[in-house]
């Protein structure tokens, strides 16, 4: 599969890594490291079995950075908090497809609320089930681990999904970002930039010790 020489890989920090008794210290890391995303997964105790943070939280990290929030729901009923997230300052909003009757409606209203519009399937969802919906999409997230952990093994059925979504956006059925979520670490992120993934979402391959010299070797892994 050939890459459009324009197409920009890029790695987003996943704050579920981040120390969240400090967590402007991990922000002001991301920007020291150049970042132009974080991405902040949200979790209910439902859809997946761990909870972490809602709007509050998202409006604190607006008051504190100007990077992209990019905000991934793992929740259900997630049509009925995305009015929540816009008004906290999201600038994108993912939500699953497994949770979303409505997809249609829900990323249209996404974007009437002035926010990029996000769609994830789980490993075990087929990209069949938003393929009408693709042109609504401003960014895919597919999901290379069953959502609600960080640190888990990367499962490699993500890469044919990378690779057909890729197909498809070479052949005009959207304008999407393809982005990919869990596992990414120096091994695994060569294999998802070739398979077409151009945000790589991590969390466990950058924080903890030396924030700065592993964004630089995944960085240098994924060629970007
Ligand atoms: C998992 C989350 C991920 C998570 C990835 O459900 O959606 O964003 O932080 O963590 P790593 O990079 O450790 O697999
Ligand atoms: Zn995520």
């Amino acid at each position: 599969m050939t890459r459009p020489s324009e197409t920009q890989i890029h790695i987003a920090p996943s704050l579920l890594s981040a120390d969240f008794m400090h967590l402007e210290d991990d922000v002001k890391r991301c920007v020291a490291a150049e970042s132009t995303v974080l991405h902040c997964d949200v979790m209910d105790g439902h859809f997946v079995p761990n909870l972490t943070f809602g709007p509050p939280v998202i409006s604190q990290l607006r008051r504190i950075t100007k990077l992209e929030l990019d905000v991934h729901l793992m929740i259900e009923t997630p049509e009925r908090s995305i009015d929540q997230y816009a008004s906290a300052g999201a600038d994108a909003i993912t939500v699953h497809a497994e949770v979303s009757p409505h997809l249609h409606r829900t990323l249209a209203r996404i974007k009437e609320l002035g926010c990029k519009a996000g769609v994830a399937l789980n490993p075990s969802t087929p990209i069949a089930s938003i393929e009408h919906v693709l042109s609504l999409c401003d960014i895919v997230l597919i999901m290379s681990v069953n959502p609600g952990f960080g640190g888990q093994k990367f499962i490699p059925i993500a890469l044919e999904k990378l690779a057909s979504l890729r197909v498809l956006q070479q052949s005009g059925r959207g304008d999407f970002m393809l982005s990919v979520d869990g596992g990414v670490d120096v091994t695994t992120a060569p294999l998802v930039v070739e398979a077409g993934a151009e945000r790589l979402v991590a969390g466990s391959a950058l924080f903890g010790s030396d924030f700065a010299g592993n964004m630089q070797r995944l960085r240098q892994a994924a060629g970007c």
